[in-house]
C-alpha cells in the first residue's frame, strides 16, 4: 500500500469516526424517506425520525416483525419489506399504523406464518399489498386478506395457489387490480370475483386454467390469461354491455375463436400462439369428432359450444387483433365486417393459402397488416379497400404471380415487406406487364424489401416515382442491374443493400445519390471498385466478403465514417491510404478483427491482420529490390567498363599492329 493511500485511509477513518455519533442508524434519511435497504439488518433500526413517511427495509435479514420498534414510526405511509426472511408478524401490528398505504411483503417466508393459521389482523388503510413470492398455497392468502377494506391493488404473483375460492376476496371489497400471475391455478370457483364491483384489472397469466365458459365480469377492463392451457373462452349470453377493453389469450390451446361479449368495447385481442383452425366460434360436431380422432381430448364444454352460439360477433371498437402462430387455413373477408376501427391485424405464421379484402369489409382503418410466413398463392385487395394501410408484411410466402398493380392501389402504403417470395419487378416504361409487380409511381412508398426473391433483374427505372428511403435487394444471386435500374431514386435513397448478389461489377455512379448514407455491397464478387465520380455522402460502407485487393484513396471519401472490409484479399502494401486512416483513427472498422492483408516475404505470400501491418512488411520488399538493383547496376557498370577497356585495348593494339605494318 502506497503512503498516499495510507494517509487517505487515515483521513477517511477519521471522518467516519467523527460522524458516527451523529448518525445513529446506518440508514440514509432524506426528508421523509428513510432508506435502509441492503444493510444485513436483523432488526428494524431505532432512532429514525418519528416523522418518516417511507421506510425501505428491503433486502435485509428481518425475521420477526413485532410491534416494539415499528410503532414508533406511526406516520409511515409506505413500508417496503421486500426480500427479507419474515416468517412471523405480530397479529394486529399494522392496525396501529393508521397511515400505512403501501405494504410490500414480497419475497419472504410468509407460508411459515400462514401455517400458524392466525390472521395478521386488520389492514385498515393499506391500499397496495404485495405478497408475491412467498410460497403461499391456496387457503393461505386468507390470513392476509380477511380484513383489508381499503385495498385496491393486490399482488399474489409467484405463489403456489391452485384454486381461487368463492370467499377469497370477501375481506377486500375495494380491489381494483389483482395480480395472480405465475401460480398454478386450475380452478376458479363461481362467484370469486363477481362481488368485486370495482375490479378493473385481473392478471391470471401463467397458470393452468383450462377453460372459461361463462365469463361474466361486466366491470373488468383488462383480463390477462396468457400462458394457460385454455381450450376455449366463452362469455355468458347477455344483453348487458361489458367494459372489457383488453383480452390477452396468447399462448393457450384455443381451437375456436372465443365467444366474446355481444355488447363490447374491446380494443385489444391477442390470440396468438393457439391452435385456431378457423375463425368460427364453433365447429360442427363432425369437426369435433375429427379433432378427437386426431388425439385432442374433447371436453363437455367443447360439445356444448358446438351446439350453441352461432351468434353474431361485432367488434366495432377493436384496434388490435393478433392471430399469429395458429393453424388458420383461411379467414373469410366477411370475418372483418364489423371491425371498422381495426388498426393492426396480425395473421403471420399460419397456413393461409389465399387472402382477400373486399369492399364489403374494406378494413379502411387498418394501418398495419401482417400476413407474413403463410403459404399465400393468391392475394387480392378490392377497390376502395385498405385506404389507411401503411405497413404490409408479405414476407415468407410463395407469392409469384400477383395482380401487377396491387400495391399501386394502396393510397397510404409506406412500407412493403416482400422478402422471401418469388416476385419479379415490372419495368415502369412498358406499363404493367404480366407476371410482375409494378413498384414505380407509388408516391407514398418509402421502405421496400425485396430480399431473397430470386430476382433475375431490376429493370430500368423500376422504382421511378416511388420516393424510397430504404431499398433492400439483397440475396438475389445473379440479379442483373443496369445503370438505370435505380434511376428516379437519386434524391431520396438513404440506404441500399445489394448484399449477396454475386455482383462482379457495379454500373452505378453513387455520387448522383445525394442522400445515400448507408451502402451494403457485402458478399459479392467485386474486385475493382469505382463507386463515385465526385464527392459522396455515404457514411457507412460495407464491402465485406468480396475480392478486393486495393481500395483507391478516392473510394474512402471524407464523409465515410464506418467501413466493413473483412474477408477480402487486400494487399498490405498497396493500401497505404486505408492504413493511414486506420492508424489515425479517422475511420471506424467494426470488423477490424477479420480484416487481413497479404504481403510477400522471401517470395512467399503471407497473410496478417491489417492492424498489424508495420513499415517493415513492405520495406523488406524494397530492400531486396534495392539490393537487386544495386547488383544489377554494378554488374552492368562492370560490363560496360569491360567493354570500354576491351575496345580501348583493341584499338591500341590495332594501332600498334598498323605501326608495325607501316
Ligand atoms: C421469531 O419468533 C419465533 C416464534 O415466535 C421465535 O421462535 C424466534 O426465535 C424468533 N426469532 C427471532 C430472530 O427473534
Ligand atoms: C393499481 O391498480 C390500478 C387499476 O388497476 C392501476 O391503474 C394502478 O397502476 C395500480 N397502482 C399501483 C401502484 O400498482
Ligand atoms: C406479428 O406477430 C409476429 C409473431 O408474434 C411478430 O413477430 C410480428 O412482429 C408481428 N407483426 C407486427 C407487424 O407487429
Amino acid at each position: 500500500m502506497g503512503p498516499c493511500l495510507w494517509i487517505l485511509m487515515l483521513i477517511v477513518t477519521h471522518i467516519t469516526a467523527f460522524r458516527r455519533p451523529r448518525d445513529l442508524s446506518p440508514c440514509q434519511v432524506f426528508q421523509e424517506d428513510a432508506n435502509c435497504s441492503n444493510l444485513n439488518l436483523t432488526k428494524i433500526p431505532i432512532h429514525l425520525p418519528a416523522t418518516i413517511h417511507t421506510l425501505d427495509l428491503s433486502r435485509n435479514l428481518l425475521q420477526n416483525l413485532t410491534d416494539d420498534v415499528l410503532l414508533a414510526y406511526s406516520s409511515i405511509q409506505h413500508l417496503n419489506l421486500h426480500s427479507n426472511k419474515i416468517q412471523f408478524i405480530q397479529p394486529g401490528l399494522f392496525q396501529a399504523l393508521t397511515r400505512l398505504q403501501v405494504l410490500d411483503l414480497s419475497r419472504n417466508f410468509l407460508d411459515l406464518y400462514a401455517a400458524l393459521k392466525t390472521p395478521i389482523g386488520p389492514l385498515t388503510s393499506v391500499q397496495r399489498l404485495d405478497l408475491s413470492g412467498n410460497g403461499l398455497f391456496t387457503d393461505m392468502s386468507g390470513y392476509f386478506l380477511n380484513d383489508a377494506p381499503a385495498l385496491t391493488n393486490l399482488s399474489l404473483d409467484g405463489n403456489s395457489i391452485t384454486k381461487i375460492c368463492r370467499d377469497t376476496f370477501n375481506g377486500t371489497q375495494a380491489l381494483r387490480n389483482i395480480d395472480l400471475h405465475n401460480n398454478v391455478i386450475i380452478e376458479i370457483e363461481e362467484g370469486a370475483f363477481e362481488s368485486l364491483s370495482n375490479l378493473s384489472e385481473l392478471d391470471l397469466s401463467m397458470n393452468s386454467i383450462s377453460c372459461i365458459v361463462d365469463f361474466n365480469l361486466f366491470q373488468l377492463k383488462t383480463l390477462n390469461l396468457r400462458q394457460n392451457s385454455m381450450t376455449n373462452f366463452q362469455t355468458i349470453d347477455s344483453e348487458l354491455e361489458f367494459e372489457l377493453l383488453y383480452l390477452d389469450l396468447r399462448e393457450n390451446k384455443i381451437i375456436y375463436f372465443p365467444v366474446l361479449p355481444r355488447k363490447n368495447k374491446l380494443i385489444y385481442l391477442d390470440l396468438s400462439r393457439n391452435l385456431l383452425r378457423s375463425v368460427n366460434c364453433s365447429g360442427s360436431l363432425e369437426e369435433l369428432e375429427n379433432l378427437r380422432d386426431s388425439g385432442y381430448l374433447l371436453t363437455d364444454h367443447d360439445k356444448h359450444i358446438s351446439c350453441i352460439s352461432k351468434r353474431h360477433q361485432d367488434l366495432p371498437r377493436l384496434l388490435y387483433l393478433d392471430l399469429s402462430y395458429n393453424q388458420l387455413k383461411s379467414v373469410p373477408s366477411s370475418f372483418f365486417g364489423s371491425m371498422v376501427s381495426l388498426e393492426t391485424l396480425n395473421i403471420s405464421n399460419n397456413c393461409l393459402e389465399s387472402f382477400s379484402v373486399d369492399s364489403e369489409s374494406p378494413l379502411n382503418a387498418l394501418k398495419t397488416l401482417d400476413i407474413s410466413f403463410n403459404n399465400l398463392h393468391n392475394l387480392s385487395f378490392g377497390e376502395r379497400t385498405l385506404a389507411a394501410l401503411e405497413v404490409l408484411h408479405l414476407q415468407g410466402n410463395a407469392l409469384s404471380t400477383l395482380d401487377g398493380s396491387i400495391f399501386s392501389r394502396l393510397p397510404s402504403i409506406r412500407s412493403l415487406h416482400l422478402q422471401q417470395n418469388q416476385l419479379s419487378i415490372c419495368s415502369s416504361q412498358w406499363g404493367p406487364a404480366k407476371d410482375c409487380i409494378s413498384l414505380s409511381g407509388i408516391s407514398t412508398l418509402s421502405y421496400l424489401y425485396l430480399s431473397d426473391n430470386n430476382l433475375l433483374s431490376v429493370p430500368q427505372s423500376a422504382f421511378q416515382g416511388s420516393p424510397l428511403l430504404i431499398l433492400d435487394l439483397s440475396l438475389n444471386p445473379g440479379m442483373e442491374v443496369s445503370p438505370l435500374s435505380l434511376s428516379g431514386l437519386e434524391t431520396t435513397l438513404s440506404h441500399l443493400s445489394l448484399r449477396g448478389n454475386q455482383l462482379q461489377r457495379l454500373p452505378f455512379d453513387f455520387t448522383l445519390f445525394r442522400k445515400l448514407k448507408s451502402l451494403d455491397l457485402s458478399v459479392n464478387r467485386l474486385s475493382g471498385l469505382s463507386l463515385w465520380s465526385g464527392d459522396s455522402s455515404v457514411e457507412s460502407l460495407n464491402l465485406q466478403n468480396n475480392s478486393l485487393v486495393t481500395l483507391a484513396p478516392d473510394m474512402l471519401q471524407k464523409a465515410l465514417r464506418t467501413l466493413y472490409v473483412g474477408s477480402n484479399p487486400l494487399s498490405c502494401c498497396r493500401n497505404q491510404h486505408l492504413l493511414t486512416l486506420l492508424q489515425q483513427d479517422r475511420l471506424m472498422v467494426p470488423d477490424i478483427a477479420a480484416v487481413t492483408c497479404w504481403y510477400t516475404k522471401d517470395s512467399e505470400n503471407m497473410e496478417i491482420s491489417m492492424s498489424a501491418v508495420q513499415p517493415e512488411h513492405c520495406k523488406s520488399v524494397n530492400v531486396k529490390v534495392l539490393l537487386i538493383s544495386v547488383i544489377v547496376v554494378l554488374v552492368l557498370g562492370l560490363l560496360v567498363l569491360t567493354v570500354i577497356m576491351k575496345l580501348l585495348f583493341h584499338s591500341r593494339r590495332h594501332r600498334f599492329n598498323r605501326g608495325i605494318k607501316a
